[in-house]
């Protein structure tokens, strides 16, 4: 055998052995060859091509099961992309104009008391229905294998939703947004590894000549783009709020739902 063969023996076993493993099955169920006959398979398979499963069981639409917990999370979350693209219009993320615009936007623009209105409390049912989603799989044991990836998916998803609040309400740049935010920011400070007063933080200060883990360069400073909440800390929390974190949510909303119809659609009752 030349050293070529050998290679590509080598690759084809280290490829088997990773595509054979449970990690992988229990992320990609398909792993369907590119022919005439499996065509349509595939199709059915990418969330993109197919979106709509093609039946649906009983229990799948029961309000008793699911509490339409999660399809309403979803609802809410495409109420406050459009009320927040529409907010985008008047507000400006710099600290000399920040406030006087949320105001304007609230007493002077037409509709915008509603428009404002209904992003603040859209965000907070938002909070509400995830964590009431979460409860309701965690009743039903959905968690459970197939599911389990999933799970984690949505676990993710609960931390961008806390996040994208996090972020959403430094905005108003009032005193009630920057003190919360200063408290809040504060926390990162106890990270572990990346925060200049969390657990190892000396050894990795160490580590690095004394450049990371410290108030300039920590887990802290990169969220508030400095040493206190300040205009770049405005400017920093717009963006993850407006395009990052939204972005991020949208696309695994979209893995969460394919998973929910690749593991058999919603769970059935106990
Ligand atoms: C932005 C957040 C989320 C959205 C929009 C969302 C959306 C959905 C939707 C529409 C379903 C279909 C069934 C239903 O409505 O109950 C579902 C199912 C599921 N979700 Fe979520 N979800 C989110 C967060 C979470 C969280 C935080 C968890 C748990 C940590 C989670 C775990 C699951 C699981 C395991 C299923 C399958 C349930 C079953 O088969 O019965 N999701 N999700």
């Amino acid at each position: 055998m030349t050293t070529k063969e050998k290679l590509l023996y080598r690759y084809e076993e280290i490829r088997r052995l990773v595509v054979n493993s449970y990690v992988w099955k229990s992320v990609f169920r398909h792993g369907y060859r590119d022919n005439p006959r499996n065509r349509i398979l595939m199709v059915a398979s990418n969330v993109f091509m197919h979106l709509h499963p093609s039946k649906v069981r009983r229990h799948g639409i029961k309000i008793s099961y699911t509490w339409c917990a999660g399809g309403l999370t979803f609802l809410i979350f495409l109420v406050t992309v459009v009320t927040g693209v529409i907010l985008m219009f008047y507000y400006r993320p710099v600290s000399e104009y920040a406030y006087i615009d949320m105001k304007y936007l609230e007493f002077d623009i037409p509709f915008g008391m509603i428009m404002r209105n209904m992003h603040r409390w859209a965000a907070h049912s938002m909070v509400i229905m995830v964590m009431l989603h979460m409860f309701r799989v965690f009743m039903t044991g959905s968690y459970k294998p197939p599911r389990e990836f999933n799970w984690v998916i949505g676990v993710v998803l609960l931390v961008l939703t806390f996040l994208l609040s996090f972020t959403g309400y430094l905005l108003p740049w009032d005193q009630l947004s920057i003190w919360a935010v200063t408290v809040g920011t504060n926390m990162a400070r106890a990270t572990p590894l990346l925060g200049s007063e969390g657990p190892l933080a000396e050894q990795v200060r160490a580590l690095t000549g004394g450049v990371v883990a410290t108030p300039r360069y920590d887990a802290r400073s990169l969220l508030t783009a400095g040493t206190i909440v300040s205009a770049p800390t405005l400017l920093r929390f717009y963006v993850l709020h407006c395009i990052f974190i939204p972005i991020a949510a949208a696309v695994l909303m979209i893995v969460h739902f394919w998973r929910v119809r690749k593991d058999g659609g919603i769970s059935g009752p106990l």
